[in-house]
């Protein structure tokens, strides 16, 4: 499965969602998550994603990002159409730190 990282935070471009032929991209605040059971693996949306957030899940530093997805697809609800990305994407794209100072 794909998971979906730090680089999403205040970026949320939301081209991954544009492309899931499944469906299984769930919204929050400041991020997007995928539903690992609902996941099937076609890695369509790792390229799409402008900041490189999305990554399979058996990269090294996946591992925390797998737990936090699988947590809060639970919570939050199913997204299946591109929105608007935050007018200020662009200036948190690559800064460090964000799930520190900006998670929600
Ligand atoms: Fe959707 Fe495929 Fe990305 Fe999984 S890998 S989230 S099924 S586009
Ligand atoms: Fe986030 Fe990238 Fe999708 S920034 S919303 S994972 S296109």
């Amino acid at each position: 499965t794909y998971v979906v990282t730090e680089a999403c935070i205040k970026c949320k471009y939301m081209d991954c969602v544009e492309v899931c032929p499944v469906d299984c991209f769930y919204e929050g605040e400041t991020m997007l998550v995928i539903h690992p059971d609902e996941c099937i693996d076609c890695g369509v949306c790792e390229p799409e994603c402008p900041p490189e957030a999305i990554i399979p899940d058996t990269e090294g530093e996946a591992d925390r990002w797998a737990e936090l997805n699988r947590d809060y697809a639970e919570k939050w609800p199913n997204i299946t159409r591109k929105g608007e990305p935050p007018a200020d994407a662009e200036d948190y794209r690559g800064m460090p730190g964000k799930f520190e100072k900006f998670f929600s």
